[in-house]
């Protein structure tokens, strides 16, 4: 865990987490960072805690005195969000400091009972609401439902004019030196870029609609510095993670960057063929392709990767009467996601009577992803030559379609 100045008399703990399923499911290869702060006044507070795995208590401890902050004289832990991996260690605190108010909206404090159970003084929060710790530093607290979870909230603090918005501009990657906008390298600036694309397409793109409200209360705030719960901190630029949140939202409805991505699977290499000659001619049309071969791509790596993309194909024959079930389960999980209104276009083999086709518009039409679809091409077997020309025309329609949802 590391101790980092945000500013004056705020300061943040952060540890890197790596080798494990975020949320239990999404790979992260890079790892991902939970934040927690600390606002001192003359009272103090603690926003958003970390995780609480084996020894992380006794480090944030030892971390607290090297900022003279005796845990035991900790007042207030905000709870911006009550899911585990910033309230974990809720229980371990109580354990030395019973004399502390937790406050949260009132959708959090049923969730602090059932989860931590009922012994803690809660203090419930509405829009609006402050808390004066002293020595200048005010928090106010703004609910932002359904960012995640349905209790979260921002907390805002005026003096400072930080905005700690917890899931929210959040992203995944560790940090290593570098842990504000302004200290990143091109590199750097670019590799968060990218994870905070995974994060907001894996955790955070089903609740899109809510996403665009809170986006909308952000911009009500005089803001210095953004200060989420994962990922860097903006203080350069705040602006710069509001805008890539905006585009990120249009990525969910639909818009996605000038690349088209080909969801593929092949058991036998029939519908490969037509996958090599889809991205040749792509390539020709000087369309960015992006490639994903499942099974063996991860699921995370398949959401951000479709997600970003303003048109997909989905290349997959007939598995026993039904859609290659690795494409299904991949389109599937994009409509769990929500990612809607896509420019798409489906070709694969079969063997005898095909099925694929019906499972793909079921799935699409179960999941109301209002996906828009170039007419399908199947083909038995192996291509043939009026089957590549079927898939090239099909491509160029594509491509077509796909001009007017490009948002780079
Ligand atoms: C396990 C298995 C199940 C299949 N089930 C069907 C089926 O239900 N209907 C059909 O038309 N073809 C079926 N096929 C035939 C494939 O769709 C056909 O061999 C196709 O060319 C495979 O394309 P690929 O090499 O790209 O995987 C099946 C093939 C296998 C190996
Ligand atoms: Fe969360
Ligand atoms: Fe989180």
């Amino acid at each position: 865990m590391k101790r980092i100045r945000v500013a004056e008399d705020i300061y943040m703990l952060t540890m890197n987490v790596e080798g494990m399923l975020f949320e239990g499911i999404w790979e992260i290869g890079n790892g991902v960072t939970l934040n927690s702060y600390i606002v001192k006044g003359d009272k103090t507070a603690i926003i958003d805690g970390v995780i609480g795995w084996d020894g992380v208590p006794e480090t944030l401890y030892k971390n607290l005195e090297e900022i003279n902050v005796d845990p035991k004289d900790i007042d207030y832990l905000i709870v911006n969000h009550m899911e585990p991996d910033h309230s974990g260690w809720i229980e371990n605190f109580k354990k030395i400091n019973d004399d502390f108010t937790i406050l949260c909206t009132e959708k959090a404090a049923k969730l602090v009972s059932s989860f931590y159970g009922d012994s803690t003084n809660i203090r419930v929060v509405k829009e609006g609401d402050t808390l004066d710790l002293g020595s200048g530093k005010t928090l106010s607290f703004h609910p932002a439902p359904n960012v995640h979870w349905p209790d979260t909230m921002f907390t805002y603090e005026s003096d400072t004019k930080t905005l700690f918005s917890c899931d929210m501009y959040g992203s995944f990657g560790r940090m290593n030196e570098h842990h504000f906008d302004d200290e990143m390298t091109t590199e750097e600036v670019e590799f968060f870029e990218t994870e905070a694309v995974k994060y907001y397409s894996n955790v955070m793109t089903t609740f899109t609609t809510m996403l665009k409200k809170a986006i909308e209360k952000s911009k009500e705030f005089d803001i210095n510095i953004i200060a989420p719960g994962h990922g860097p901190l903006y203080r350069k630029s705040p602006q710069t993670i509001i805008d890539n949140y905006t585009r990120y939202s249009q990525y969910a409805e639909g818009a996605g960057k000038d690349e088209i991505t080909i969801l593929w699977g092949s058991m036998y290499g029939m519908t490969e063929k037509a996958v090599k000659f889809a991205e040749s001619v792509l390539k020709r049309e000087g369309i960015k392709v992006n490639l994903l071969e499942m099974p063996l791509e991860s699921e995370s790596e398949m959401i951000a990767t479709v997600f970003k993309s303003a048109g997909v194909i989905i290349a997959a024959p007939t598995y026993e009467y039904k859609l290659f079930p690795p494409i299904a389960a991949a389109i599937d999980e994009l409509g769990r996601k929500k990612v809607s209104n896509k420019a798409a276009f489906r070709f694969g083999s079969y063997g005898w009577s095909g099925g694929a086709e019906k499972e793909l518009a079921e799935i699409v039409e179960r999941n109301k992803m209002k996906w828009d679809f170039v007419e399908s091409v199947e083909f038995q077997g192996s291509p043939k030559e009026e089957d590549f020309d079927r898939i090239e025309a099909g491509i160029l329609q594509l491509i077509e379609k796909m001009k007017d949802k490009v948002v780079e």
